[in-house]
């Protein structure tokens, strides 16, 4: 009789192996003889990480059978040479425990080629940064034109005239804004994100990114305020990008509180970490958010969604904290307020990071 699932799995387009508790192969489909070139006769018990050449499988492997529960854990965009081909492959990684009455206990590999995706991914990485690249050019010269109008500088203008002016101009603020995110972020992306940690003071950053947002928020009727312990170690940190992060963050603090309301950026000194976290009184983050908000172009639905932002800021702050070797978080009440806490290690003697 014609055995259908043995059959299915052969002709499914992803690479299949099943290995034993010592990560040798017992079992593989036929489009994985095809992909790594390599027969079951000639891959039977050998290891599946020197088979595919993805070492990722080692711990993967591992925590699952330590673990010794079926969830899945995944490796996303594992990048791997295969046999016949010099091209770069990407791959999609999922392991499943896989147990059987008599006592065999083996792993389900299943590796999925998204090489295609990954390159249009990097495609539209490249093409948002030429864009915004040739937005700029243009772009300053109509912020200049602008700034010439308003400022009277080529004739008095009527009130209705000022009025469209500044209006041109604070779209234009915000389009310059929103180029330059954008090309940060592509800049990220595409893996060319360049930390200079140096031993950094945590008080000049804060107060680096607090002195030019202290009129904003004057203007607002928020009080912001900074609490700093008295001593306070060195960071690892790059000093521009991080206050470029506590900015970000003070900056939507002041977007989403009322007026009245209060902003605290706080610096708390860990045993490995500096931690500095802003803290605000304003309308809060829904739990569902707490995480989606750190990707690009999330944004909590309902009136903050008006107030002119593109969704890019916090994307490029935890692409910076996480490239320091740190961690982005917030805590959050709807309605009361929220904090958001970004560590940094500390800044070792021998100059090592963590
Ligand atoms: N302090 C905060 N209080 C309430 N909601 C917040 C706060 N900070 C961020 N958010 C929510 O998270 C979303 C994402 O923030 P993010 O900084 O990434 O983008 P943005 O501020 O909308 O736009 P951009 O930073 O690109 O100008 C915001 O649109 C808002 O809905
Ligand atoms: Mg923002």
């Amino acid at each position: 009789m014609t055995d259908w699932p043995a059959v299915a799995l052969s002709r499914l387009d992803d690479a299949l192996f099943i290995t034993d508790r010592s990560h040798q192969i017992v079992w593989q489909n036929s489009f994985s003889e095809e992909l790594f070139g390599v027969s079951p006769e000639d891959s039977r018990g050998r290891l599946v990480s020197e088979v595919t050449g993805i070492q990722q499988l080692i711990p993967l492997l591992d925590d699952l059978f330590e673990r010794e529960i079926s969830r899945e854990p995944v490796l996303e965009k594992v990048e791997t040479v295969i046999n016949f081909s010099d091209k770069r492959h990407y791959f999609r990684i999922a392991a499943a425990l896989v147990q059987e009455a008599d006592d065999f206990t083996g792993a389900l590999v299943q590796l999925t080629d998204i090489t295609r995706f990954s390159e249009m991914e990097k495609f539209k990485g490249d093409y948002v940064s030429i864009i915004s690249h040739e937005f700029r050019t243009p772009l300053t010269s109509v912020v200049l034109g602008v700034e010439m109008l308003r400022t009277g500088m080529l004739g008095e203008l009527n009130e209705r005239g000022e009025e469209i002016f500044d209006a041109i101009g604070d779209d234009c603020t915000r389009l310059t804004k929103l180029v330059d995110n954008l090309l940060e972020l592509s800049r990220i992306e595409s893996g060319t994100i360049y930390i200079q940690a140096e031993p950094v003071d945590a008080a000049e950053l804060v107060r680096e990114a607090v002195r030019p947002l202290k009129i904003q928020a004057e203007n607002k009727g928020i009080s912001l305020v900074t609490e700093l312990p008295d001593v306070l170690p060195p960071v690892a940190a790059d000093f521009n990008k991080t206050v470029w992060v506590l900015t970000n963050l003070i900056g939507n603090a002041l977007r989403y509180t009322e007026a009245g309301g209060t902003i605290t950026v706080q610096v708390r000194v860990g045993r490995r970490r500096l931690y500095f976290s802003v803290k605000d009184s304003g309308c809060g983050i829904p739990p569902e958010y707490r995480d989606q908000i750190f990707e690009k172009f999330i944004q909590v639905s309902g009136p903050a969604k008006r107030k002119g932002g593109a969704g890019l800021g916090l994307a490029i702050s935890k692409e910076i904290v996480t490239a320091h070797g740190g961690e982005i978080w917030v805590e959050s009440e709807v309605g009361a307020g929220s904090t958001f806490t970004f560590s940094f290690p500390l800044f070792r003697r021998e100059g090592t990071l963590g």
